[in-house]
């Protein structure tokens, strides 16, 4: 079985967490896109891991995992965050692979990007990583790829700063390079999760162009950027949060009103630690955007939803969700890709009935308050897609699952 899971949002939705959940079935863990820009926090056993590159089913002792050719790589991040992961006792040797397809970031694209960005009438807020120039140097046919270590001509082209960076992860990096369409189907009985970065709404297609990221975030991105055809995907998951979050700019029509709304919004901010694990930036927060969930359930064929934070809500008497966008008078319920649009729009808002209770120890979904149940089984009506997997709190065992991904 190949297994994808995709952040159905802006980035942030839980999906480290929900990849170490799954993982625990799945033999392989591929991460298929972006770089450095994502940050994924697990929490195993009280110890708190923030993952940026290296996929998030390297904390099981035995699973082998794999950086994708969707991914532009940062060397020296790279062996930055595998030497944390050492330190913490996680022995990864062996055990990590790269696509001899996957692109490189040079240490200058990362003041490059964000000259760029400074340079900009309207800046994205990019996370500084180099991960846009390097997605376009992809796209110019300049990129650097890790199978490009071993062509003479090219390397002979690099200029000397490039190179002497180069030299000192190279046979380290290439000791890591790997075939991934051959690995691929070389397990092909096996199962293997693919295991995305930002989000839905992030994509460089699908997502609210041109604020997003540069990578293919999607559910098409597995196949592209992991050497395999889409029809081998069994099962696309899409994980969410109860509310929203995004970090950077760019249109966000539920976000909360930071003078009327500024309570809810630090209340949300504080409950859900809606930090950035990447930049340590405050997370712009907002209602649950149903218009932009259903959007992401079909731009992306959906199997499955992956509802987490939904604890966030124990304390509330009422809850809120966005049901349409009231755009300048018009009502509108499919996600515009117009930004000023997106901009006018404002939330039209559901209330549901709060549970004041506690989620915390709750390990199915019969065991959920009634008024928790309403608020899933409406999400599920108005997305026309299965919340198939519940966490209601950051440990791997605070997770219940309604239909297992695994089982065709
Ligand atoms: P870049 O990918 O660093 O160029 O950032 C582009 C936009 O995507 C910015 O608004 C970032 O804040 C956002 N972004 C990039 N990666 C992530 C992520 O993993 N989670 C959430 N937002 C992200
Ligand atoms: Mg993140």
């Amino acid at each position: 079985m190949k297994v994808v899971i995709i952040g159905a949002q802006w980035g942030d939705e839980g999906k480290g967490k929900i990849v170490d959940y799954l993982a625990e079935d799945a033999k392989y863990v591929v991460r298929y896109s972006g770089g450095p820009n994502a940050g994924h926090t697990i929490v195993v056993d009280g110890k708190q891991f923030a993952l940026h590159q290296v996929p998030s089913g390297i904390l099981y002792p035995e699973k082998k995992v794999f950086l994708g050719a969707g991914m532009v790589i940062d060397p020296e991040a790279l062996f930055n965050e595998l030497a944390m992961l050492k330190e913490n006792g996680i022995n990864w040797e062996g055990r990590v692979f790269i696509s001899d397809r996957a692109h490189l970031i040079l240490p200058k694209y990362r003041s490059m990007d964000k000259e760029r960005d400074a340079s900009r009438k309207r800046p994205i807020g990019t996370t500084g990583r180099g991960i846009g120039i390097a997605y376009s140097e992809k796209s110019h046919r300049d990129g650097l790829r890790l199978a490009d270590l071993d062509w003479k001509e090219k390397i002979a082209d690099l200029d000397a700063e490039d190179l002497d960076y180069l030299n000192k992860y190279r046979d380290q990096l290439l000791s890591m390079r790997v075939d991934l369409t051959s690995k691929m189907w070389e397990y092909r009985k096996d199962n293997i999760l693919f295991e995305g970065a930002q989000g839905a709404m992030l994509d460089i297609d699908s997502g609210t162009y041109p604020y997003v990221s540069s990578g293919a975030s999607c559910a098409a991105g597995a196949a592209t950027g992991c050497g395999i055809g889409p029809h081998d995907l069994d099962h696309i998951l899409g994980v969410f949060k109860a509310y929203e979050t995004r970090v950077g700019n760019g249109p966000m029509p539920t976000e909360f009103n930071e003078t009327s709304e500024g309570e809810l919004c630090q209340y949300v901010r504080d409950t859900g630690r809606e930090y950035g694990v990447t930049t340590g930036r405050a997370r712009r927060c907002g209602y649950l955007d149903l218009v932009a969930l259903r959007y992401a359930c079909r731009v992306n064929s959906l199997d499955s939803l992956v509802l987490t934070h939904l604890d966030i809500y124990d304390e509330m008497d009422q809850i809120e969700a966005c049901v349409a966008y009231d755009i300048n008078g018009k009502i509108v319920t499919d996600f515009p890709a117009n930004v000023d649009e997106l901009n006018a729009a404002k939330p039209v808002l559901q209330k549901f009935q709060g549970w004041k209770a506690s989620l915390k120890e709750c390990r199915s979904y019969k065991k959920l308050p009634k008024n928790a149940r309403a608020y899933v089984e409406f999400i599920e009506d108005y997305t026309g897609t299965p919340v198939g997997i519940i966490s209601v709190g950051y440990e791997r065992d605070e997770t219940f699952v309604r239909k297992n991904p695994w089982k065709k």
